[in-house]
Protein backbone atom coordinates (compact mmCIF):
# COMPACT_ATOMS: atom_id res chain seq x y z
CA UNK A 1 0.00 0.00 0.00
CA UNK A 2 1.45 3.26 -0.58
CA UNK A 3 1.77 6.69 1.45
CA UNK A 4 -1.29 8.50 1.63
CA UNK A 5 0.74 11.91 1.11
CA UNK A 6 -0.51 14.41 3.81
CA UNK A 7 -0.05 17.87 3.90
CA UNK A 8 -0.47 20.55 6.00
CA UNK A 9 -4.53 21.05 4.66
CA UNK A 10 -4.88 17.52 5.20
CA UNK A 11 -7.52 17.06 8.02
CA UNK A 12 -8.01 13.86 9.68
CA UNK A 13 -10.92 12.42 11.89
CA UNK A 14 -10.21 10.34 14.66
CA UNK A 15 -11.93 8.26 17.27
CA UNK A 16 -10.34 7.17 20.30
CA UNK A 17 -12.63 4.11 22.87
CA UNK A 18 -9.67 2.53 24.72
CA UNK A 19 -11.35 2.76 27.94
CA UNK A 20 -14.27 5.05 29.56
CA UNK A 21 -14.15 7.69 27.01
CA UNK A 22 -16.00 7.48 23.89
CA UNK A 23 -14.17 10.38 21.59
CA UNK A 24 -13.92 11.46 18.10
CA UNK A 25 -12.34 14.81 16.22
CA UNK A 26 -10.95 16.38 13.29
CA UNK A 27 -7.93 17.95 13.29
CA UNK A 28 -5.55 19.70 11.16
CA UNK A 29 -1.97 19.31 9.44
CA UNK A 30 -1.87 17.13 13.06
CA UNK A 31 -1.77 20.50 14.96
CA UNK A 32 -5.14 22.61 14.50
CA UNK A 33 -7.72 21.51 16.73
CA UNK A 34 -10.92 21.69 14.59
CA UNK A 35 -13.47 19.90 16.83
CA UNK A 36 -12.92 17.73 19.61
CA UNK A 37 -16.00 15.61 21.58
CA UNK A 38 -15.62 13.51 24.69
CA UNK A 39 -17.91 11.57 25.91
CA UNK A 40 -16.74 10.23 29.57
CA UNK A 41 -18.96 7.09 31.08
CA UNK A 42 -17.20 7.52 34.02
CA UNK A 43 -20.91 7.95 36.14
CA UNK A 44 -21.43 4.40 34.85
CA UNK A 45 -18.54 2.72 36.46
CA UNK A 46 -18.38 5.11 39.20
CA UNK A 47 -20.33 2.20 41.54
CA UNK A 48 -18.39 -0.20 40.69
CA UNK A 49 -15.31 1.66 41.84
CA UNK A 50 -13.15 1.24 38.30
CA UNK A 51 -13.85 0.42 34.80
CA UNK A 52 -15.78 -2.60 33.98
CA UNK A 53 -14.74 -3.76 30.48
CA UNK A 54 -18.32 -5.08 29.25
CA UNK A 55 -20.04 -1.46 30.63
CA UNK A 56 -17.60 0.61 28.70
CA UNK A 57 -18.07 -1.43 25.12
CA UNK A 58 -21.92 -1.11 25.15
CA UNK A 59 -21.81 2.24 26.41
CA UNK A 60 -19.30 3.04 23.14
CA UNK A 61 -21.57 1.40 20.91
CA UNK A 62 -24.43 3.56 21.84
CA UNK A 63 -22.70 6.91 21.90
CA UNK A 64 -19.96 6.20 18.62
CA UNK A 65 -22.38 7.71 15.83
CA UNK A 66 -23.90 10.66 17.94
CA UNK A 67 -20.00 11.42 19.20
CA UNK A 68 -18.75 11.48 15.16
CA UNK A 69 -21.91 13.12 13.93
CA UNK A 70 -21.32 15.75 16.90
CA UNK A 71 -17.52 16.22 15.89
CA UNK A 72 -18.91 16.59 12.33
CA UNK A 73 -21.18 19.35 12.77
CA UNK A 74 -19.08 21.19 15.77
CA UNK A 75 -16.50 20.99 12.65
CA UNK A 76 -18.75 22.13 10.06
CA UNK A 77 -17.56 19.59 8.06
CA UNK A 78 -19.10 16.38 6.33
CA UNK A 79 -17.31 13.00 5.66
CA UNK A 80 -15.59 14.02 2.55
CA UNK A 81 -14.05 17.15 3.79
CA UNK A 82 -11.57 14.96 5.58
CA UNK A 83 -8.96 13.17 4.26
CA UNK A 84 -8.09 10.35 6.46
CA UNK A 85 -9.96 8.19 9.51
CA UNK A 86 -8.23 7.08 12.34
CA UNK A 87 -9.08 5.15 15.88
CA UNK A 88 -7.21 3.47 18.70
CA UNK A 89 -6.30 0.07 17.93
CA UNK A 90 -4.12 -0.68 21.27
CA UNK A 91 -3.64 -0.91 23.76
CA UNK A 92 -6.78 -0.63 25.98
CA UNK A 93 -9.84 -2.59 26.82
CA UNK A 94 -10.17 -5.39 23.72
CA UNK A 95 -14.06 -4.68 23.51
CA UNK A 96 -13.91 -1.27 23.57
CA UNK A 97 -11.34 -0.80 21.30
CA UNK A 98 -12.85 -3.29 18.93
CA UNK A 99 -16.20 -0.50 18.75
CA UNK A 100 -13.57 2.26 17.75
CA UNK A 101 -11.80 0.35 15.06
CA UNK A 102 -14.82 -0.82 13.54
CA UNK A 103 -16.49 2.28 13.57
CA UNK A 104 -13.46 4.04 11.90
CA UNK A 105 -12.99 1.50 9.55
CA UNK A 106 -16.63 1.72 8.44
CA UNK A 107 -16.54 5.74 8.11
CA UNK A 108 -13.16 4.93 6.02
CA UNK A 109 -15.11 2.27 3.63
CA UNK A 110 -18.18 4.76 3.33
CA UNK A 111 -16.22 7.84 2.22
CA UNK A 112 -13.20 5.95 0.53
CA UNK A 113 -10.71 7.45 2.52
CA UNK A 114 -7.69 5.48 4.37
CA UNK A 115 -7.77 4.10 8.07
CA UNK A 116 -5.10 4.06 10.15
CA UNK A 117 -4.81 2.28 13.47
CA UNK A 118 -2.76 4.92 16.15
CA UNK A 119 -0.97 3.61 19.56
CA UNK A 120 -2.77 4.85 22.24
CA UNK A 121 0.84 5.89 24.32
CA UNK A 122 1.77 7.98 21.00
CA UNK A 123 -1.26 9.44 21.04
CA UNK A 124 -1.13 10.73 24.48
CA UNK A 125 2.66 11.85 23.45
CA UNK A 126 1.01 14.41 20.43
CA UNK A 127 -1.00 16.17 22.92
CA UNK A 128 1.30 18.43 23.58
CA UNK A 129 1.95 19.11 19.98
CA UNK A 130 -1.41 20.61 20.02
CA UNK A 131 -0.77 22.69 23.02
CA UNK A 132 2.10 23.62 21.34
CA UNK A 133 2.75 23.94 17.66
CA UNK A 134 5.94 23.87 17.39
CA UNK A 135 7.40 21.70 19.75
CA UNK A 136 9.10 18.91 17.68
CA UNK A 137 11.51 16.24 18.56
CA UNK A 138 13.89 15.16 20.59
CA UNK A 139 11.98 15.05 23.61
CA UNK A 140 11.22 13.40 26.67
CA UNK A 141 8.21 12.54 27.31
CA UNK A 142 6.29 10.72 30.86
CA UNK A 143 3.49 9.52 29.88
CA UNK A 144 0.96 9.19 33.17
CA UNK A 145 -2.55 7.15 32.85
CA UNK A 146 -5.00 4.64 34.69
CA UNK A 147 -3.21 1.64 32.75
CA UNK A 148 0.51 3.09 32.22
CA UNK A 149 3.19 5.19 33.16
CA UNK A 150 6.26 5.31 31.13
CA UNK A 151 9.25 7.63 30.34
CA UNK A 152 10.24 7.76 26.79
CA UNK A 153 12.68 10.03 24.78
CA UNK A 154 11.41 10.52 21.65
CA UNK A 155 14.23 11.23 18.92
CA UNK A 156 12.51 11.57 15.99
CA UNK A 157 8.76 11.22 14.23
CA UNK A 158 7.85 7.59 15.31
CA UNK A 159 11.30 6.73 16.81
CA UNK A 160 10.66 6.03 20.39
CA UNK A 161 13.28 4.74 23.30
CA UNK A 162 11.40 3.87 26.69
CA UNK A 163 13.64 4.21 29.01
CA UNK A 164 11.54 3.55 32.46
CA UNK A 165 8.35 1.89 33.11
CA UNK A 166 6.34 0.69 36.54
CA UNK A 167 6.94 -2.01 37.75
CA UNK A 168 3.57 -3.03 39.40
CA UNK A 169 0.66 0.19 39.46
CA UNK A 170 0.45 2.90 37.00
CA UNK A 171 0.29 6.30 38.63
CA UNK A 172 -2.90 7.20 37.79
CA UNK A 173 -3.98 3.48 39.00
CA UNK A 174 -2.94 4.51 42.19
CA UNK A 175 -4.62 7.84 42.19
CA UNK A 176 -8.18 5.55 41.79
CA UNK A 177 -7.05 3.12 44.22
CA UNK A 178 -6.02 5.50 47.19
CA UNK A 179 -9.12 7.49 47.08
CA UNK A 180 -11.29 4.14 46.95
CA UNK A 181 -9.36 2.77 49.79
CA UNK A 182 -10.32 6.08 51.30
CA UNK A 183 -13.77 6.35 50.68
CA UNK A 184 -13.25 9.18 48.32
CA UNK A 185 -15.35 7.64 45.14
CA UNK A 186 -13.97 7.37 41.36
CA UNK A 187 -12.84 8.11 39.50
CA UNK A 188 -9.77 9.05 42.35
CA UNK A 189 -6.97 11.23 40.36
CA UNK A 190 -9.97 14.42 40.05
CA UNK A 191 -11.03 14.18 43.47
CA UNK A 192 -7.37 13.75 45.44
CA UNK A 193 -6.22 16.69 43.24
CA UNK A 194 -9.10 18.82 44.53
CA UNK A 195 -9.21 17.84 48.15
CA UNK A 196 -5.46 17.81 48.63
CA UNK A 197 -5.46 21.66 48.07
CA UNK A 198 -7.01 21.67 51.24
CA UNK A 199 -4.48 19.30 53.08
CA UNK A 200 -0.83 19.83 54.01
CA UNK A 201 1.50 17.90 51.70
CA UNK A 202 4.29 17.54 54.31
CA UNK A 203 1.59 15.96 56.92
CA UNK A 204 2.82 12.29 56.36
CA UNK A 205 6.29 11.72 54.77
CA UNK A 206 5.39 8.74 52.53
CA UNK A 207 8.46 6.97 51.38
CA UNK A 208 9.09 7.87 47.91
CA UNK A 209 9.39 4.40 46.20
CA UNK A 210 11.80 3.86 43.74
CA UNK A 211 13.45 7.11 44.64
CA UNK A 212 16.94 5.14 46.70
CA UNK A 213 19.89 7.33 46.49
CA UNK A 214 22.11 4.44 46.07
CA UNK A 215 19.84 3.75 42.81
CA UNK A 216 20.44 7.45 41.10
CA UNK A 217 20.27 6.23 37.76
CA UNK A 218 16.86 4.48 38.04
CA UNK A 219 14.01 5.09 35.63
CA UNK A 220 11.40 2.67 36.80
CA UNK A 221 8.35 3.83 39.05
CA UNK A 222 6.31 1.36 41.59
CA UNK A 223 3.26 2.88 43.31
CA UNK A 224 1.77 -0.37 44.44
CA UNK A 225 3.67 -0.22 47.95
CA UNK A 226 2.58 3.30 48.39
CA UNK A 227 -0.59 2.38 48.40
CA UNK A 228 -1.13 -0.29 51.11
CA UNK A 229 1.63 2.21 53.20
CA UNK A 230 -1.49 4.69 52.93
CA UNK A 231 -3.81 2.26 53.42
CA UNK A 232 -1.67 0.91 56.78
CA UNK A 233 -1.42 4.86 58.05
CA UNK A 234 -4.92 5.13 57.75
CA UNK A 235 -5.65 2.09 60.25
CA UNK A 236 -3.30 3.77 62.48
CA UNK A 237 -4.83 6.91 62.30
CA UNK A 238 -7.73 7.28 61.92
CA UNK A 239 -8.54 10.73 62.98
CA UNK A 240 -6.15 12.24 60.55
CA UNK A 241 -7.98 14.86 58.33
CA UNK A 242 -8.18 13.00 55.20
CA UNK A 243 -6.96 16.02 53.05
CA UNK A 244 -3.65 15.94 55.02
CA UNK A 245 -3.44 12.15 53.82
CA UNK A 246 -4.22 12.84 49.97
CA UNK A 247 -1.72 15.58 50.11
CA UNK A 248 1.00 13.69 50.86
CA UNK A 249 -0.04 10.70 48.75
CA UNK A 250 -0.32 13.10 45.87
CA UNK A 251 3.28 14.52 46.89
CA UNK A 252 4.88 11.92 47.07
CA UNK A 253 3.19 10.89 43.31
CA UNK A 254 4.33 14.14 41.97
CA UNK A 255 7.93 14.04 43.64
CA UNK A 256 8.46 10.39 42.44
CA UNK A 257 7.41 11.35 38.62
CA UNK A 258 8.97 14.64 38.46
CA UNK A 259 12.01 13.65 39.74
CA UNK A 260 12.42 10.76 37.57
CA UNK A 261 11.31 13.61 34.63
CA UNK A 262 14.16 15.51 34.77
CA UNK A 263 16.66 12.52 35.76
CA UNK A 264 15.82 11.19 32.45
CA UNK A 265 16.23 14.32 30.81
CA UNK A 266 19.63 14.76 32.49
CA UNK A 267 20.79 11.10 31.48
CA UNK A 268 19.85 11.45 27.57
CA UNK A 269 20.45 15.43 27.85
CA UNK A 270 17.47 16.44 26.00
CA UNK A 271 16.50 19.74 26.65
CA UNK A 272 12.53 19.17 26.02
CA UNK A 273 10.41 17.71 28.82
CA UNK A 274 6.78 16.89 28.18
CA UNK A 275 3.50 15.57 30.11
CA UNK A 276 0.77 13.29 28.70
CA UNK A 277 -2.00 10.80 30.20
CA UNK A 278 -4.69 11.52 32.44
CA UNK A 279 -2.72 12.37 35.21
CA UNK A 280 -0.43 15.07 34.05
CA UNK A 281 -3.83 17.04 34.32
CA UNK A 282 -3.20 16.96 38.26
CA UNK A 283 -2.84 20.93 39.52
CA UNK A 284 0.59 19.75 41.42
CA UNK A 285 2.43 17.55 39.11
CA UNK A 286 1.77 20.18 36.36
CA UNK A 287 2.89 22.96 39.20
CA UNK A 288 6.00 21.21 39.99
CA UNK A 289 7.19 20.04 36.49
CA UNK A 290 6.68 23.27 35.53
CA UNK A 291 8.87 24.39 38.18
CA UNK A 292 11.71 22.43 38.02
CA UNK A 293 12.04 22.74 34.11
CA UNK A 294 12.26 26.62 34.66
CA UNK A 295 15.33 26.04 37.46
CA UNK A 296 16.74 23.43 35.11
CA UNK A 297 16.71 25.48 32.35
CA UNK A 298 14.64 22.86 29.95
CA UNK A 299 11.49 23.45 28.22
CA UNK A 300 8.49 22.31 29.57
CA UNK A 301 5.25 21.36 27.66
CA UNK A 302 2.04 20.59 29.40
CA UNK A 303 -0.85 20.35 27.61
CA UNK A 304 -4.19 21.89 28.42
CA UNK A 305 -6.07 19.71 30.97
CA UNK A 306 -8.75 18.11 28.40
CA UNK A 307 -5.64 17.21 26.22
CA UNK A 308 -4.07 14.95 28.95
CA UNK A 309 -7.27 12.59 29.70
CA UNK A 310 -8.46 10.59 26.87
CA UNK A 311 -9.43 12.62 23.78
CA UNK A 312 -9.29 11.83 19.80
CA UNK A 313 -7.43 14.07 19.21
CA UNK A 314 -4.00 13.46 20.20
CA UNK A 315 -5.68 10.22 18.40
CA UNK A 316 -5.85 12.67 14.88
CA UNK A 317 -2.38 14.34 15.84
CA UNK A 318 -0.66 11.41 15.92
CA UNK A 319 -2.30 9.45 13.36
CA UNK A 320 -1.67 12.36 10.76
CA UNK A 321 2.29 12.10 11.39
CA UNK A 322 2.61 8.58 10.85
CA UNK A 323 0.85 8.72 7.77
CA UNK A 324 3.76 11.11 6.51
CA UNK A 325 6.36 8.36 6.51
CA UNK A 326 4.16 5.01 6.68
CA UNK A 327 0.81 3.62 4.69
CA UNK A 328 -2.11 3.69 6.14
CA UNK A 329 -3.06 0.34 8.48
CA UNK A 330 -6.36 -0.36 5.99
CA UNK A 331 -9.49 -2.48 6.43
CA UNK A 332 -7.56 -5.23 7.67
CA UNK A 333 -6.63 -4.15 10.90
CA UNK A 334 -7.87 -4.90 14.08
CA UNK A 335 -7.38 -4.15 18.02
CA UNK A 336 -4.62 -5.44 20.21
CA UNK A 337 -4.97 -4.93 23.45
CA UNK A 338 -1.13 -5.30 24.39
CA UNK A 339 0.32 -3.54 21.61
CA UNK A 340 3.64 -2.00 21.84
CA UNK A 341 4.87 1.38 21.11
CA UNK A 342 5.59 1.20 18.09
CA UNK A 343 9.36 1.07 17.53
CA UNK A 344 9.49 -0.69 20.56
CA UNK A 345 9.41 -4.89 20.91
CA UNK A 346 7.52 -4.39 24.91
CA UNK A 347 3.83 -3.94 25.71
CA UNK A 348 3.40 -2.08 28.43
CA UNK A 349 0.01 -1.96 29.27
CA UNK A 350 -1.31 -2.86 32.66
CA UNK A 351 -4.65 -2.52 32.52
CA UNK A 352 -7.12 -1.01 33.07
CA UNK A 353 -9.26 -4.03 33.64
CA UNK A 354 -11.33 -3.44 36.43
CA UNK A 355 -9.35 -6.95 38.35
CA UNK A 356 -6.40 -4.44 38.15
CA UNK A 357 -7.69 -1.41 39.12
CA UNK A 358 -9.87 -2.23 42.47
CA UNK A 359 -7.19 -4.46 44.00
O1 LIG B 1 -5.30 8.93 30.09
P1 LIG B 1 -6.54 8.63 30.85
O2 LIG B 1 -7.72 9.55 30.65
O3 LIG B 1 -7.05 7.17 30.55
C1 LIG B 1 -6.18 6.08 30.40
O4 LIG B 1 -5.57 5.95 29.33
O5 LIG B 1 -6.05 5.37 31.42
O6 LIG B 1 -6.13 8.59 32.40
C2 LIG B 1 -7.07 8.29 33.39
C3 LIG B 1 -6.38 8.37 34.73
C4 LIG B 1 -7.26 7.93 35.88
O7 LIG B 1 -6.54 7.03 36.70
C5 LIG B 1 -7.56 9.23 36.61
O8 LIG B 1 -7.77 9.05 38.00
C6 LIG B 1 -6.29 10.01 36.34
O9 LIG B 1 -5.96 9.71 35.01
N1 LIG B 1 -6.50 11.46 36.49
C7 LIG B 1 -5.86 12.22 37.40
C8 LIG B 1 -6.38 13.53 37.28
N2 LIG B 1 -7.30 13.53 36.27
C9 LIG B 1 -7.35 12.24 35.80
N3 LIG B 1 -4.92 11.90 38.31
C10 LIG B 1 -4.47 12.87 39.12
N4 LIG B 1 -4.93 14.15 39.09
C11 LIG B 1 -5.88 14.51 38.18
N5 LIG B 1 -6.32 15.77 38.14
ZN1 LIG C 1 -5.06 7.27 28.04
Amino acid sequence: MSLVGVTPSTRVLAIETSCDETAAAIVEGGRRVISSVVSTQSDLHARFGGVVPEIASRAHVELINDVVAQALVEGGMRLRDVGAIAATHGPGLAGALLVGVSAAKALALASGRPYHGVHHHESHLYAAMLTDPTLEPPLITLIVSGGHTLLVAMDDHGRYRILGRTVDDAAGEAFDKVARLLGLGYPGGPIIDHLAREGDPTAIAFTRPMLDPREPDNLDFSFSGLKTAVVLHRRQHPDQDVADVAASFQACVVDVLATKLLRAARQARIGTIVLGGGVAANSALRARVAADAERASLRAVIPDRGLCTDNAAMVAAAAWHRLRFEPPTGLAGGATPNLALPGTDRADFSGPAVSTRQG
